[in-house]
This record gives structure tokens, sequence and C-alpha cells, in this order.
């Protein structure tokens, strides 16, 4: 897909629903009894293969795609049934790392496998813990990634026992992994982490009925509650908002509006690092969501300028990192991300990937062990760019575009359907 050097944006937007809680809704709706209905859900090729697989592990599920809701027949904690074929989560770690902790507590075998990227990511990470809770569960070709099958060499129905996890990594998807298998455990289970990552497990599955308590950068929960299907209404995607917080900061004479974003300390990095590097962004009618706070943001062009982003930041802002050495590009002074090592088993491997693409755009960068260093203000030129599929990636570089002098080629650009199906048409409208 090409791109183009574009004049400001203006104008309001409402991104979709958040990803991380559109997944949970529909995972925690599954486990619960009675019915949720879920809000505002993102359509995105991951939240689908969510759906997808809860469907092949027999819970109704009703996705009206045209208002964006859907109601989850919830059949409680022990509802689930054996599927016939192996589950696919498609791209989405999420998925495969939280469904694994929901299936070591069934007495069923399964195994589940996704894309190409997803047989590339760690999945170890979550098996150990697992494992010392009692799970089965393996690595199919032996190296730690997917396929995963899980239950298939016992045929007595899992029994889990509650364990104390330190986790290495500040990852919410190994936190809610063992929390969901601390629901089949015969004891208390808790999980730190270095600094906290997101919570949206921890709020929404405490509004289902489950018994969590969260004192600093530990989680703890108790065993085999009966969850209660309820409504769950999604906030916008903050991570979505990030691309539009960006164009409108770096697109001299910009002004952008973006309703109804969550605002979710543990989410709001990027937020903090942009008002860190000098940008005019102010937040209105901040109000309470269900536990998870909204706001609309408004955003105006403004000069920025680099700055040090590490430690108990990173995890908040997480997957914003290419976006924000995007901005970095623009600001004036070096900008040093660290702590960030994290990047480099996500979706692609994000310190590289930048690090390339923005070198070919003629920008100063380079890579280090756990981030990278940018000496911003030098002008970008339009260049190739190889996504890898990666829809963050994708829809950095469209950013980046709308400053670059000549054409901007993206390749494999529709990725962005992961996480933004219509980010596209909804950049373009803010030129109206
Ligand atoms: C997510 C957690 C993060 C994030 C991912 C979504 C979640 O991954 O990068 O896009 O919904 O729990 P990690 O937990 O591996 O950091």
């Amino acid at each position: 897909m090409i791109f183009q050097k574009r004049g400001p944006l203006k104008g309001t937007i409402t991104v979709p629903g958040d990803k991380s809680i559109s997944h949970r809704g529909v995972m925690f709706g599954a486990l619960a009894q009675g019915t949720t209905e879920v809000t505002n859900f993102l359509q995105g090729a991951d939240c689908l293969s969510t759906i997808r697989c809860f469907r092949q592990l027999g819970i109704e599920i009703l996705n009206d795609a045209s208002s964006d809701k859907v109601i989850v027949h919830g059949k409680g904690l022990h509802g689930l049934s054996k599927p016939s074929d192996m589950l696919d989560v498609g791209n989405s770690g999420t998925t495969m790392r939280l469904i694994s902790g929901i299936l070591s507590g069934q007495s069923f075998a399964v195994s589940l496998n996704g894309d190409e990227s997803i047989q590339k990511r760690p999945m170890s990470r979550i098996m150990t813990p697992l494992t010392q809770m009692g799970a089965d569960i393996i690595s199919i070709p032996g190296n730690g990634c997917a396929p995963l099958a899980i239950n298939s060499s016992s045929d007595t129905p899992a029994k889990l026992k509650g364990i104390h996890y330190n986790s290495p990594v500040a990852s919410a998807q190994i936190k809610s992994c063992v929390l969901l298998a601390g629901l089949y455990a015969d004891g208390e289970t808790s999980v730190t982490e270095p600094s906290l990552s997101r919570n949206h497990t921890e709020l929404m599955l405490t509004q289902f009925g489950a018994q969590i308590t969260s004192i600093g950068n530990t989680a703890t929960i108790q065993p085999s509650p009966s969850l209660t299907g309820r409504k769950i209404n999604v906030p916008g995607d903050i991570s979505s908002a990030a691309y539009f917080i960006a164009a409108g900061l770096i697109v001299p004479n910009s002004e952008v509006v973006i309703k109804n974003v969550g605002i979710n300390p543990t989410r709001d990095g990027i937020i903090k690092v942009c008002q860190q590097m000098g940008a005019d962004i102010t937040l209105e009618n901040v109000i309470d969501n269900g536990g998870e706070p909204v706001a609309d943001l408004v955003v105006r062009s403004s000069e920025l300028k680099g700055t040090e982003i590490g430690g108990a930041l990173i995890p908040t802002l997480i997957d914003e990192i290419p976006i924000i050495a995007i901005l970095a590009c623009i600001a004036e002074g070096r900008t040093v991300i660290k702590d960030a090592s994290e990047l480099k088993v996500k979706e692609s491997n994000r310190i590289d990937v930048m690090v390339n693409n923005l070198s070919r755009m003629g920008a100063d960068i380079t890579a280090t062990a756990d981030g990278m260093i940018i000496n911003g203000g030098k002008p970008l030129h339009g260049a190739t760019i190889e996504s890898k599929s990666d829809h963050r990636i994708a829809m950095s570089f469209a950013v980046a575009s709308l400053l670059a002098e000549g054409e901007t080629n993206i390749i494999n650009a529709e990725c962005v359907d992961i996480s933004y199906p219509n980010f596209y048409s909804d950049l373009g409208s803010l030129y109206q």
C-alpha cells in the first residue's frame, strides 16, 4: 500500500474497542454461569480467534459485527467440552497464553496451534509455571513453542495445585495464564512480577465474582468461585489511539479529538511519555467505566523533544514502543529506550524491524540489547517498509509516511486487520 506526505489532521475519531479487554470478555464469559454481553467488542482478527476457539470448545457465542455486540452463553468453570480439532489461535499470543491456563484445568486432551508468527513465540514462559502447578502441557516440536498439547499424556482429570510464581518478566499474558489456572487449583495461587503489567484480568475477573487481591506487583486468586455472567462495555483501545495521538502531534497544525479511550494506569504510558516529550494532550470527560477509566483525548501539534524511557514504565506502553520510535525520530534531541527486550518476542522482533525500516527512511537509530537509541530531528524520506505482517509496525509507518518526503510503500499493510480493521479509512477520515 502506497502512502504520501499529507497536511494537518482535523476532527474527531472513535477508535475500536480494547483488544485485551475484548479477549477477556469472551473468555471469562465462557467460564461464567449465564449470559455475558460484551458491547464495543473489537472485531479484529485476534479477538475473532478467541471467539473461534471457545466455539470449538462448545460455547455458543453470537457476534453481531454490525453493532459490535457479542453474547456469550457461559457454561460455568467446568462446562467446556473437548474440541474435535486442534484449536487455532491465529496470530494471537493473548489467546494462546490465556487459554492454556484455562485448558490446564480441564479433564480432556486438547492441542493448539496458530500462524507462522505464533509458532516462533516463546511458550515456555507459561509452560514453566503451569508445570509447577501440576499441569500436563508440552511443546509438540520440543522447542518451547507452539503447537502445544495439554492433558495428552494422562487419562486422569487434571489436578492443579496453587503456587506462588515469581515471574521473571512483567507480562500480563503470563500473569493471566497462571491466575486462570488458579481458578482450578486446590489452594491459593499468586503471581509476582518485576513491575506491574496491565491488570485487566484482575479487574474483570473480580467483576465476574472471582476473589482476587492485588498488592503491589502481586496478584492472588482463590480457587473455584462460581463466576457469574455480566455486561462488559469495552473502552476504546489506547494502543489504537496511540497512532492518532502521534499523527496529531507530529503533523503541523493538527487538532484531533479521540473519544472514549481507556486510560487504565497500567496502559497509559504513551500519554505520560508524550507529555514528557512536550506534547499538548488534554484529557476531557474522564469517567469510570466499570473499573476501567476512560477519557476523551484532545491532541494538538507540538514541538517534541527526546526523552529516556525504561523501568516500570515499559509494561505500561509495551505495544506503543514502535510508534514512540517514530515520535523520537521527529523530536529534537536523543531518545533512549531501554529495559524493553520483550519487544524481540512480539508479533515480530520489533527492535530489529523498527531500526531497519526507520534507517531506510533516513533516521539516525541504533538497536541496543534491550531497546534503541534515536537521534531525532533528521528529515524522513519515503521507503519500502517491511511490516513483517506485524499490525503495529504497519500502523506506525503509516503515521511516519505523513511527514516523509516521497512515497512510502508498506508491504502487507492489510495486517492491521489483527487489531484495527478500519485503520486506514479512519486515518483518512481526519483529512475531510
Ligand atoms: C496483552 C499483554 C501484552 C501485550 C499484548 C496483549 C494482554 O503482552 O503486548 O499485546 O492482553 O494480556 P505480554 O503480556 O506478553 O507483555
